[in-house]
């Protein structure tokens, strides 16, 4: 059953595809209450309640214990104590009750932080759609909510292949010596990605001449050697007189303003850019044509970065700042004067005072963007898929976006941004999957072998163990960081071998995936869905449970030949390696299970089968017809 609770007049946010009728706000049957212009309500936890959602959300599976923010926040810093990351999905599960909350703005979700038996939910607002759905159990909840929201993103099958990233291949010659370095140690690819450095100066939808000759051609080239070129996309528009795309911006007012109706202007990497008012319609139609640039020299994927949107400093703040310290010059600085010196600077990225200064154009009318910040990169990453498929219709163009909204996943999937190569970051990957799932998150995934700080070989191949599973598969890491690449370290026949299983694994995936998003279930679910009453099970936050045949439950640590692994029934493991399939009947209970560095473990229920292809060096070769089954006697 699901319920709708409107109240004020909310902001269409384009997250739910039909809206049933509102209840009276009398049955709301949460406790609340207004307290500073905003909406608090609360609920009580039983001591063995497990709290689901939040999507793209810091710490566990079950979100209790800790309190969280939805608002998109650009954050490189991806540790335990963070409340908020890119995202704002504002779907929760107490149990098999849902709740979704349709609000832009700010929502702080207190799950037991400051009371352990009790979540109380603040909605900094008072215009907003409360949607409960209740369902017997979890799973279904999930379902009735996806078919609310509408059916997820698929992308093309090529997207299920291996794609190697870095900030940055500079040129034609850096990206050609990735794909050399794949070819000549027989490691599979699909996909090369252009960072940043691709563009003219930082300026979208602009190729350097440089670094890319002739580049339609080359694009050419690549897809004749079935790779495809992944271009990043920036939700800034470079300040430059000539440059088209900004001109044209300014000319018809496109972009988001201050308060006084000047263009609002902040520093992202070009320096000062504008920043498309994408919560219009006629703003996204212009903005999402430009993708024809890129599309038109034969690119058909694409990420979009910066979006929350990430502004490093204005000039606004840079000049207080600037001033500050020219106050300061000769001055002997104690402790509280350095540190607040220092505060300054640091806080010129991403302040609250430039968010609050910014204004969108809603129905004619001015529009702070801090009631509406959680939308600013959904809305970026539906004018590039509005594009995408009125131009060339559905499953054609990859795409994924850092910042989102529930919505954005009816048209891309999300990255999880900027990671670290810490073990650690392998479960909060893992972690992340079933919760962006719920909703409505199908395509996505973590860099494989972390963004920030350099990765340690064996770090990347258990990464890239859980990647396997991930319907984005992608290696990607900083700047000045050290290769990241699978050839880059020694003995690349064990990447081989882990990436292989990926390719064999293609169908089934894909499979698995392309039902998940017609039927709005889940690709990766918590042990807890489906063994709500076995107590080990519920509890489990490093293993997860895929498709409806299989376990997955990846080693995350380093040092270490295995790890322990309950089984919640009796289950064959597969351990895969390359070509090579082994086999282990286990019976329920804890096992401890050794996986070499090459090897990827996979447990599936007792009478069912996973296809296997034979692997080949890209999706486009691989012989869809002839399959391997291995079956769970
Ligand atoms: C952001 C993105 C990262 C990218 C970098 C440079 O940090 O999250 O993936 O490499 O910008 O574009």
């Amino acid at each position: 059953m699901i319920q709708r609770f409107t109240m004020g007049r909310p902001i269409e946010t384009d997250a739910v595809l039909s809206k049933p009728r509102s209840s009276d706000f009398s049955a709301f049957p949460y406790d609340h209450r207004i307290e500073n212009n905003a909406f608090v309500f609360t609920f009580g936890m039983e001591k063995d309640d497990i709290v689901y959602g939040l999507g793209e959300a810091p710490r566990g599976i079950n979100k209790r214990g800790w309190i969280y923010q939805s608002y998109c926040s650009d954050d490189p810093f991806h540790t335990e104590t963070k409340q908020s990351l890119y995202a704002a999905h504002n779907f929760l599960m107490l149990g098999s009750s849902g709740i979704f909350i349709d609000f832009p703005a700010r929502i702080v979700w207190d799950i037991g932080y400051t009371k352990a038996d009790t979540a109380e939910i603040r909605i900094d607002g008072q215009d907003f759609d409360i949607y409960l759905i209740t369902r017997d159990k979890p799973a279904d909840t999930v379902r009735e909510f996806r078919a609310l929201i509408g059916q997820s993103y698929i992308p093309p099958l090529w997207a299920f292949g291996f794609q190697q990233s870095r900030w940055s291949y500079h040129n034609s010659e850096a990206v050609d010596r990735v794909i050399a370095g794949y070819d000549a140690a027989d490691i599979p690819l699909d996909c090369v990605y252009l960072d940043i450095d691709y563009m003219e100066r930082y300026k979208d939808f602009t190729v350097s001449e440089t670094a890319f000759p002739d580049f339609a051609r080359y694009v050419a080239e690549k897809r004749a050697q079935n790779i495809h070129l992944i271009p990043i996309i920036d939700a800034g528009v470079k300040k430059e007189d000539g440059y088209s795309v900004y001109e044209e911006g300014r000319r018809n007012g496109y972009f988001c303003k201050t308060a006084d109706g000047a263009d609002f202007e902040g520093g992202v990497w070009p320096g000062i850019v504008g920043f498309p008012d994408f919560l219009r319609r006629e703003v996204r139609e212009w903005f999402g044509e430009k993708y024809r640039f890129l599309t038109d020299m034969g690119i058909d994927g694409f990420w979009n970065d910066m979006n929350e949107p990430a502004i490093f400093y204005s000039e606004k703040g840079l000049r207080n700042a600037l001033g500050k310290a020219a106050s300061l010059q000769g001055e002997n600085l104690d402790l509280s004067g350095f540190f607040a010196l220092k505060d300054t600077f640091l806080g010129l990225s991403n302040s609250q005072d430039d968010y609050a200064s910014i204004y969108h154009t809603i129905d004619g009318g001015q529009v702070n963007h801090q009631k509406v910040h959680n939308l600013y990169g959904a809305c970026m990453t539906r004018a590039a898929g509005e594009y995408f498929e009125q131009a060339f219709g559905k499953e054609k163009i990859l795409m994924f976006s850092r910042a989102s909204y529930i919505g954005a996943h009816r048209s891309s999937g999300i990255w999880f941004g900027d990671n670290h190569s810490w073990w650690s970051h392998i479960l909060l990957c893992l972690r992340m999957l079933p919760s962006a799932n719920m909703c409505g998150f199908l395509y996505c995934g973590a860099d494989l072998g972390g963004f920030n700080e350099n990765a340690t070989r064996d770090l990347v191949l258990r990464f890239l163990a859980l990647g396997v599973f991930t319907p984005l598969m992608r290696n990607h890491s900083a700047l000045g960081t050290r290769d990241q690449e699978c050839y880059s370290f020694e003995n690349p026949g064990d990447f081989r071998d882990i990436i292989q299983v990926r390719y064999r694994l293609i169908p089934y995936l894909y499979d698995t995936f392309r039902r998940a998003s017609e039927n709005n279930e889940m690709i990766f679910r918590p042990l807890s869905f489906d063994y709500p009453d076995d107590k080990i099970a519920r509890e489990c936050e490093t293993q997860l449970m895929l498709g409806e045949e299989c376990m997955i439950a990846p080693v995350y640590e380093q040092n270490v030949n295995g790890r322990y692994v309950y089984l919640p029934e009796d289950m064959t493991l597969f351990r895969l390696s390359g070509e090579n399939v082994s086999e282990t009947p286990l019976k329920k209970g804890v096992h401890y299970i050794e996986a070499a560095l090459n090897e990827v473990p996979l447990f599936v229920k007792k009478g069912a089968s996973v296809p296997l292809c034979r692997p080949a060096m890209r999706t486009a070769l691989l012989d869809l017809e002839h399959m391997e089954y291995i079956t769970a006697k």
